[in-house]
């Protein structure tokens, strides 16, 4: 059972001050937060798994193996939390297909048996992306050969896990302003190697190897009012509508959603985005869901603040869009976060502190679900996973 945050009383000592201070500055009486600003104490019937079921959504994070082997306490929480979840690593080609004919399934293997056992789903992550490729393919890759490379891992990866995954990143990151293109396409390996349409492939490929499987486009830079994001969220709009003009079998768009707690501002630019895909006939997905905190004060109750500002703010925004049906962290414990490094051993960015203590990024995503409007969305009962097949999948069938 969580200990008492010692910070607790520190913080709740904090919003009472903050409130104190915004009625003396407007001379009204700040209005009690609707919501507990101190983190709760979770357990299984207060999880964001089932505050995320009410909503018809489902709450994960991404898995990193060694803490789910070895630290029971992680482990504890992902099954009392979590109804998806996503290795962070264990199945990217580096790590998965290290060798031009050796695969190490192992602990992908581990990480959907685990999954199937405590009734969660999973997604796959990724099958295509310009990082985390290994030395053997990067030094022999040519545009001879780029294709059956591709395609060859594809359908041993996605071929193993068929029917047994929600979905799959299928490409990541793809999109890449910077490199000059009229499309906006990044100027990585595949593209260079089997050009613009790898993309189209590599989904059309997936759909074969697992069909059951929702097939996403997950990206980066999505979120706030920047023009650098309204110019990336066109790119990515433009591309979806080529593969959906082009009949190409994708299911999902999966926003990484890496925020920040110097970008604050959510709107007009990312809900008519949101929109947009939605009217394709795509399922959302919020795939990566962090706060860098690193520019704020080291103090705990104060970035704690900060990033419950960003979470509120970006998924009051998001989860007014009906066909986002899914909301990941990426991670569920800053204890084994990348964001964690040693000139910031103890950031705030994730539900969970490194001591597994609840942050208050916990009661942002708890309020933010419960804040959804449920108007025509039924429960989403959190139940096991039932394959579906293609003919029987609905918008927003999965269960
Ligand atoms: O497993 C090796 C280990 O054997 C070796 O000793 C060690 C030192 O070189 O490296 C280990 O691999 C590292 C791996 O994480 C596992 O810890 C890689 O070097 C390191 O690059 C890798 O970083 C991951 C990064 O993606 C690149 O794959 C991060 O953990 C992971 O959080 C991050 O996640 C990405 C998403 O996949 C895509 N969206 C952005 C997100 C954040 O960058």
């Amino acid at each position: 059972m969580p200990v008492q945050d010692p910070n607790d009383s520190r913080r709740s000592f904090l919003v009472g001050a903050t409130a104190l201070v915004m009625q003396a500055m407007t001379g009204c009486k700040a209005s009690a937060p609707r919501h507990s600003m101190v983190p709760v104490h979770p357990s299984a019937d207060s999880s964001l798994r089932l505050h995320a079921a009410e909503h018809r959504l489902l709450y994960g994070t991404a898995v990193a193996m060694h803490p789910l082997r070895t630290d029971a306490e992680y482990t504890r929480l992902i099954k009392e939390q979590c109804s998806i979840l996503v290795p962070e690593n264990c199945m990217k080609w580096a790590e998965i297909h290290p060798k031009p004919e050796q695969y190490n399934f192992e602990e992908a293997d581990y990480l959907v048996a685990f999954a199937e056992k405590n009734h969660i789903k999973v997604r796959g992550h990724n099958l295509v992306w310009h990082k985390s490729l290994p030395v053997w393919l990067t030094s022999s890759i040519s545009p001879e050969m780029a294709r059956t490379m591709m395609t060859e891992h594809i359908q041993e990866v996605a071929g193993r896990y068929s029917n047994r995954m929600h979905s799959w990143d299928v490409v990541n990151e793809a999109i890449h302003l910077e490199d000059g293109r009229a499309d906006g396409y990044r100027d990585s390996l595949w593209l260079k190697n089997i050009g613009p349409d790898y993309i189209e492939i590599a989904f059309q490929v997936a759909r074969d190897a697992d069909p059951a499987a929702l097939l996403t486009y997950n990206e980066y830079g999505l979120d706030n009012e920047s023009n650098e994001h309204e110019a990336k969220r066109q790119a990515v709009l433009q591309m979806l509508r080529r593969l959906k003009t082009r009949n190409i079998p994708i299911d999902a768009l999966g926003l990484q959603a890496h925020l920040s707690t110097t970008h604050a501002t959510y709107g007009e630019g990312l809900r008519r985005f949101l929109t947009s895909v939605r009217e394709l006939g795509l399922q959302i997905f919020v795939t990566e869901l962090d706060v860098n905190d690193e520019k704020m004060p080291a103090d705990p109750g104060q970035r704690d603040l900060a990033v419950a500002k960003a979470v509120t703010d970006y998924l009051k925004v998001v989860l007014s869009e009906r066909d986002v049906r899914a909301v990941l962290t990426w991670g569920i414990s800053t204890r084994y976060s990348w964001l964690r490094t040693p000139q910031d051993p103890n950031p705030r960015g994730l539900p969970f502190d490194t001591q597994y203590q609840p942050t208050l990024f916990f009661n942002a995503l708890r309020d933010s679900f419960d804040d959804r409007a449920t108007q025509g969305l039924e429960p989403h009962s959190a139940r096991t996973f039932v394959p579906l097949l293609p003919s029987t999948r609905e918008k927003g069938g999965v269960e």
